[in-house]
Order: structure tokens, then sequence, then C-alpha cells
């Protein structure tokens, strides 16, 4: 399975990057806000970045794939968008959300332009199966929201998923699962049978590092070694 990092803090992906624990970043307007809500604390209102300007940043410092989401909501509105969010960086995967007007709109940028696009905001194996049929690239379950609110084990969803995929004898091709809304390294653990990326905050990353038995048995070892006098 592979790990991106669903922030848009540049300077967090940045880190996690160049220590090759991820393989891809996601966005969304909320991600956004907080990065640029951070930026006008410490910047003057010039120099804080208009969103599009942070997601070529991402893009140029990972050279990896970067889900950028649109903000409309109406089919000929998020086609424009999508066409200009793929216009910023090669690496730049449109995310549109789960509605009748963003499967449409996924159908057109993926059959007419050829631009990868990640369905989001996937509650349900229908809409799996409807962005599948629309040509999407990324099919994104939110587990841990799945959970917040009471609507079903996330993790169940995700494998629902990847059965109906593999039951599927459609002919069309599948998107890749990406599990999202991933809240802690439990929820990674599971999906990991099942997705083929989970895109994680970057402290569900930081959290893997911090098993106990991890952590004692390296001082375990440092411990045992200081006493050969080496
Ligand atoms: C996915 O691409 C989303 O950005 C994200 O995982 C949403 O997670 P949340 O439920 O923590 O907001």
């Amino acid at each position: 399975m592979k790990v991106f990092a669903d922030t848009s803090n540049v300077d967090e992906i940045k880190r996690l990057n160049d220590l090759s624990l991820i393989q891809g970043v996601t966005t969304n307007p909320t991600l956004m806000m907080k990065e640029i809500n951070e930026q006008k604390k410490t910047k003057q209102p010039g120099d804080v970045s208009h969103w599009h300007e942070i997601v070529v940043q991402i893009c140029e410092a990972i050279c990896k794939p970067v889900s950028a989401e649109v903000t409309s909501t109406e089919v000929g509105e998020m086609v424009e968008e999508g066409k200009l969010l793929s216009e910023l960086n090669e690496h730049v995967v449109v995310k549109l959300p789960c509605t009748p007007d963003g499967i449409h709109a996924c159908r057109v940028l993926t059959q007419f332009m050829d631009i990868k696009v990640n369905m989001t905001l996937c509650f349900s194996v229908a809409q799996a199966v409807l962005a599948s049929n629309a040509g999407a690239e990324y099919i994104s379950p939110f587990v841990g929201r799945m959970d917040d609110y009471s609507a079903g084990s996330g993790v169940k969803l995700v494998k629902d998923i990847q059965n109906a995929y593999l039951n599927d004898l459609s002919g069309s091709r599948a998107p890749k699962i990406l599990a999202a809304s991933i809240r802690n390294v439990e929820h990674f653990n599971q999906v990991a049978e099942y997705a083929d990326v989970a895109t994680c905050p970057p402290k569900v990353i930081w959290d893997i590092f911090n098993h106990k038995l991890t952590l004692s048995g390296l001082e375990q070892f440092n411990n045992d070694w200081k006493k050969t006098n080496e």
C-alpha cells in the first residue's frame, strides 16, 4: 500500500518526502484554508500564497501525485476548474466529489481530456461503482468520517469496495482505492489489507514509529552495545 500525506503544509510534505515516507499528497479546501490561515499569522498580506501557488509548490517539492480539489459544484464549472488545476502541474490529480455533477465532470475530464481524477467524499460501494464507470483514477472512501457519524464501519467500506472491484465483470478499469480520513495507526493497519493507498495526516505517519516495543527494543540494544566497551 502506498502512503500519501493528507495536508497542504509544504514544509511538512518536504520533510516526509525527504525521508521517503510518502508517495503522494492529498489536499482539500479545508486543508488549504488551514494552511492559508497559518501563513496569515506570520506573513505580510501580499506574501500569503494563493491556493493554486500552494498546489504548485507541493507538486514541485515532491514530483508525485498531488490531489487538488475543485471548489465549484456545477458540471461545466467543475470541468473548467479541473482543466485549470491540471494545467498548474503535470502531477496534479483533480479531486471531484461523488455527486451527479462530479461523476459527469469525471467522465468528461478522463475521457476527453485525459486528466486524472480522484473521486472524493465516497461513502458507499454504489458511489465507488459509478466512479469506476466514469474512469476515475482514484476512489476515496472516508474511513474516519464513517466512524465519526456512526454510518457503518469505514474499514468495511474499503473492503467492500475492493471486493466489488475484484468481482466487476463490466470491463471498466477499476480506480485505485485511496483510503481517506484516516484518524490513527489502527485505521492504517486495517485498510492496508484492502486499499492501494492510505492518505494520512502527518501525525498519523509519525505515530507509526511510536511503537513501544520498537522504542524499548532499540533502547535495550543500545544499552547492551554500550556494555561491550567497543
Ligand atoms: C481525503 O482526500 C481528504 O482530504 C481527507 O482524508 C479528509 O479527512 P477528514 O475526514 O479528516 O477531514
